[in-house]
C-alpha cells in the first residue's frame, strides 16, 4: 500500500477569501498533526485562465504567508510554489498523453471559465485537471484536502491514475516500481494511488453572501460581498451584516434549513469556524432571529480570523522569511519529485 501523503494547493490569483480558508487551508492546518503533508501554492495554473498579472511574485508570497498565519508548519511539512519544480509540468505532460480529450470537455470549471467563447480559451486552461493531478501524483499523494468545487477534478486525477496504471501495467511489473492495490474488487499492480478527496465539514462549499446560489469566489470582482482573509473587522461586520437572508427565525435542527440556503450558508460558516456542527450551533441559536445571529457570526469571525490577519502583514513587511520557507520548501519538493520521475521515466521506456 502507499504511504498516506496529503497534498493541496491555492491559486496565487488574488485576495483569499472565507471560502478558500474554510474549504482548504483551515483543514490544511488540522490535518498536519497526524500527516505528512505537502502544500503548494500553484502559481502555474495561475496563467490558464489569465495570461498577465500585476505582481505575480507578491501574490505567491501572500498564499505562503497565509498558510504560514494559519498555522501551517513549514518545517515539519513542506510550503512552496509550484513552478519551483519542474517536474509538475513534466509529468502533467504526461498526463496530458493519458487523459482523453473528451475527459477535459466535460469539466464543469472549464465550461465555467471558458464562458460561451470556448474555441478562444488557453489549452492550459482545458489541460488545467491534468496539471492538477500531476500536482498530486508527481508525490504520489494520497489524500487532497480540498472545497467541494474541486470534486470532478479529483475524479479525473483518479481516472487517470487509472489509465496510468493500467496501460503500463506490465512495465510497471517489469520495472519493480509498482504497488499491489485494489480497485473496486479488482487487484492490481499500480504505480499511482487513487486519491481520495478529503471535502466533508460543515462548509464545503461556502456561497456568496450576496446570494446563497453561488460559490464565494474570488474571481467574481462584482461580488463585493466576499469576505477577504485581509479586511478588517469593521468590513467584517459590515458585510455579514448586510448578508441577504430570509426573515424566519433560526430553526433547532439542520431539517429546518431545507429550501433555506443563505440560512444553510451562514450557520454552516459558523459552524465550520467554531469547530461545531450545525446541529450543535442550531441546538445554541435555533428561535433567534438573524438579527441576533449576524452579530455573533461577526464576532466569531473576526475572532479567527483577525490574527491570521495581522500575522500575514507582518509576514508579508518582510519577505525574506517567506522567500527561504519557499526556496527551502521548493528544494525539498524537489528532491521527492525526482524521485518519482525518475521512476515513471523508467516505466515509460525513456
Ligand atoms: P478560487 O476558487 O477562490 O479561485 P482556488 O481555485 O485557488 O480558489 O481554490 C483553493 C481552494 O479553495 C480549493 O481547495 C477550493 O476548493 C477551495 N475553495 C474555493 N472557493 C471555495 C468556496 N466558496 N467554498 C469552499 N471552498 C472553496
Ligand atoms: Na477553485
Amino acid at each position: 500500500t502507499f504511504q498516506p501523503l496529503v497534498f493541496s494547493g491555492v491559486q496565487p490569483t488574488g485576495n483569499l477569501h472565507l471560502g478558500n480558508y474554510l474549504g482548504a487551508i483551515r483543514k490544511f492546518v488540522a490535518l498536519q498533526d497526524n500527516n505528512d503533508c505537502i502544500y503548494c501554492v500553484v502559481d502555474l495554473h495561475a496563467i490558464t485562465a489569465q495570461l498577465v498579472h500585476d505582481d505575480l511574485r507578491n501574490q505567491i508570497r501572500s498564499i505562503a504567508a497565509a498558510f504560514i498565519a494559519s498555522g501551517i508548519d513549514p518545517v515539519k511539512h513542506i510550503v512552496f510554489n509550484q513552478s519551483a519544480v519542474p517536474q509538475h509540468a513534466e509529468l502533467a505532460w504526461i498526463f496530458n498523453c493519458v487523459a482523453r480529450i473528451g475527459w477535459m470537455n466535460r469539466m464543469t470549471q472549464f465550461k465555467d471559465k471558458a464562458g460561451k467563447d470556448r474555441e478562444n480559451a488557453s489549452l492550459g486552461l482545458l489541460a488545467y485537471p491534468s496539471l492538477m493531478a500531476a500536482d498530486i501524483l508527481v508525490y504520489r499523494a494520497t489524500h487532497v484536502p480540498v472545497g467541494d468545487d474541486q470534486k470532478q477534478h479529483l475524479e479525473l486525477a483518479r481516472d487517470i491514475a487509472q489509465k496510468f496504471n493500467i496501460d503500463f501495467q506490465q512495465k510497471i511489473r517489469e520495472t519493480g516500481t509498482g504497488v499491489d492495490m485494489v480497485v473496486g474488487e479488482e487487484p492490481i499492480h499500480g504505480y499511482f494511488p487513487l486519491v481520495e478527496p478529503l471535502i466533508e465539514g460543515p462548509a464545503p462549499r461556502v456561497m456568496s453572501l450576496k446570494d446563497g446560489t453561488k460559490k464565494m469566489s474570488k474571481s467574481d470582482p462584482s461580488d463585493l460581498s466576499r469576505i477577504n482573509l485581509m479586511d478588517d473587522a469593521d468590513t467584517i461586520l459590515k458585510k455579514i451584516r448586510k448578508a441577504k437572508t430570509d426573515p424566519d427565525s433560526l430553526p433547532s435542527e439542520v431539517e429546518g434549513l431545507k429550501g433555506r440556503p443563505e440560512a444553510e450558508n451562514l450557520v454552516g460558516i459558523y459552524a465550520a469556524l467554531a469547530d461545531r456542527t450545525k446541529d450543535d450551533v442550531l441546538q445554541e441559536f435555533g428561535g433567534q432571529q438573524f438579527s441576533a445571529f449576524k452579530p455573533a457570526l461577526a464576532d466569531l469571525a473576526v475572532h479567527v480570523l483577525s490574527p491570521i490577519t495581522e500575522e500575514m502583514r507582518r509576514l508579508m513587511g518582510d519577505t525574506t522569511h517567506i522567500d527561504a520557507i519557499l526556496r527551502d520548501g521548493g528544494e525539498r519538493a524537489r528532491a521527492r519529485a525526482e524521485k518519482v520521475m525518475a521512476e515513471v521515466f523508467d516505466i515509460i521506456g525513456f
